[in-house]
């Protein structure tokens, strides 16, 4: 069976990652700041956890290091934070950017940087970036929430630079939008679902095919524009 591998897995729309990779017999390498949360520890299947803050770069390269010679077919970076405090304009706070950059924008690039060998080496060879249609310039009639608009702009342009990079080697990277879920970032009246944004994805994920690299798709499979 395939291998996935995720940041974020202990909660939110990673957890629910996890809960369909292993329901359907997939191993899942999941990575979190909390690997021992019980709801990640419940579930059931080939689930490996792994203690990884996505911004400690050492303990990226440490994991890679550690799983040489595994293949990992899915490589999901869905790690991020809303940089929501201060990200109006009147109140933009340098820190908050930075710390929204280095875990939306940087981290995954990182964790693509790290793990490339181990997607080339699978069948599969996919990258998945979950971004957000906030990080689409043409999309944005909304304004507001700059850091984190702005760090999922610079995640999806260091996607769309893998995907040519990484074309040779037969790696497909893509980037998702979740929807608008139900998950402590996306708050109880969010009209999406972390299992039906999930089911989404997993379904756009699977029909995916190498000519899509470099591409960008709402979790119900519609192409959107960066
Ligand atoms: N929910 C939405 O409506 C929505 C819409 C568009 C895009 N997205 C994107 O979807 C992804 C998942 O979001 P979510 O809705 O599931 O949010 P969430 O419920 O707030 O969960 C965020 C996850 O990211 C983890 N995380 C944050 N910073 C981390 C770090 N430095 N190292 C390791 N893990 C870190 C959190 O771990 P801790 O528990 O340790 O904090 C948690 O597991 C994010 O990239 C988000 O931007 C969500």
């Amino acid at each position: 069976m395939p291998t996935l591998l995720i940041t974020g897995a202990n909660r939110g729309l990673g957890l629910e990652f996890v809960k369909h990779y292993a329901a359907a017999g997939w191993r899942v390498h999941a990575c979190a700041r909390q690997p021992d949360a019980p709801a990640l520890k419940a579930i059931a299947g080939d689930v490996r956890t792994y203690k990884l803050d996505a911004t400690d770069w050492a303990g990226i390269a440490t994991l890679a290091q550690a799983l040489r010679g595994e293949a990992i077919d899915l490589l999901l970076a869905n790690a991020g934070i809303s940089g929501q405090a201060a990200g109006e304009l009147g109140t933009i706070e340098p820190s908050v950017w930075t710390q929204t950059f280095l875990t939306n924008a940087l981290a995954p690039v990182k964790l693509a940087e790290a793990f490339v060998t181990h997607v080339a080496e699978s069948k599969l060879r996919l990258m998945i970036a979950i971004s957000s249609r906030l990080g689409s310039i043409s999309l944005n009639d909304g304004g507001g929430r700059y850091a984190y608009n702005a760090s999922k702009s610079a995640l999806n342009m260091g996607w769309k630079s893998l995907s040519v990079d990484l074309k040779g080697r037969g790696i497909t990277c893509v980037v998702l939008h979740p929807g608008w879920v139900s998950t402590d970032m996306g708050g109880a009246q969010a009209p999406v679902t972390p299992p039906q944004s999930v089911a989404g994805m997993t379904h756009v994920i699977a029909e995916l095919k190498p000519t899509d690299s470099g591409k960008f798709f709402n979790f119900d499979g519609a192409p959107l524009t960066y």
